[in-house]
C-alpha cells in the first residue's frame, strides 16, 4: 500500500488534470518498476524488502511531479524544444526533490527524493549531470522511465513498439544502462506487442 501526504495526493490530481500524458506515464512507470523489482529480486541483483518496494514504488509514482512546476506550454509542445525550453524541462528533477522533500517519512526520504533527484542520470555518465554511481533502485526506475516514454504516444509523435522500444534501449539512444536491467527490459516488453 502506498501513502501519500495530503498534499503529494493533491499535486498528483493536479497532474493528472494539467498534464495527463506525464500523470498516466507515472501509472504505467510504477508497473513496470514492480515487474522489475520481481526480477530483479528473484535473481538475486537486488534485495528488497516490501517496505523498500512500496518507497521504490512511490518513487516511481512521483518521479516527474516536479514538471507541474515547468510551464505548460513546453511540455504540451508539438514540435521540437529550444535548448532554453530543454533546459527549463530539465529542472523538473530539482523541482521534483524539492516538492517531495518535506512530504516524506524519514524512513522513505532517501529511496524517494534519490528516484526524483536522479531518474535522469545514466550509470555510463551520458546522463543529466554525469553523475554514475547511482542506487540500483536509480537504476531501475530510470530504465522504465525510458523504456515507457518510447513505448507510449507522446503529444509530439506515437509510440514506438515493444520491440523498437527494446532496440533503443540497446542501443544506448536514451544513455546506457545496467545490462542486467536491459535483460530484464527485454523480457517484460517481450509481453507487450
Ligand atoms: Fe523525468
Ligand atoms: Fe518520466
Amino acid at each position: 500500500m502506498i501513502k501519500m501526504s495530503r498534499r503529494l495526493d493533491l499535486m498528483m490530481q493536479e497532474l493528472k488534470n494539467t498534464n495527463a500524458e506525464t500523470f498516466f506515464h507515472s501509472l504505467r512507470t510504477k508497473k513496470l518498476v514492480l515487474e522489475m523489482i520481481e526480477k530483479t529480486n528473484s535473481h538475486g541483483l537486488t534485495d528488497y524488502s516490501s517496505e523498500e518496494i512500496d518507497c521504490i514504488c512511490k518513487g516511481a509514482l512521483l518521479h516527474d511531479i516536479g514538471k507541474l512546476q515547468v510551464d505548460n506550454f513546453i511540455l504540451t509542445k508539438e514540435t521540437y524544444l529550444t535548448p532554453e525550453e530543454k533546459e527549463q524541462v530539465q529542472e523538473h528533477v530539482e523541482y521534483g526533490y524539492n516538492i517531495v522533500k518535506n512530504e516524506l517519512e524519514q524512513s522513505e526520504l532517501k529511496i524517494v527524493t534519490d528516484i526524483c533527484r536522479y531518474h535522469h542520470e545514466r550509470c555510463d555518465g551520458s546522463g543529466y549531470t554525469g553523475m554514475t554511481d547511482l542506487p540500483m533502485y536509480v537504476n531501475i526506475v530510470a530504465i522504465c522511465d525510458a523504456f515507457d516514454s518510447l513505448y507510449s504516444d507522446r503529444i509530439y509523435r506515437d509510440g514506438f513498439s515493444a520491440e523498437k522500444s527494446m532496440e533503443l534501449i540497446e542501443n544506448s539512444a536514451c544513455g546506457g544502462f545496467d545490462e542486467k536491467l536491459v535483460k530484464f527490459m527485454g523480457e517484460i516488453a517481450r509481453n507487450l506487442d
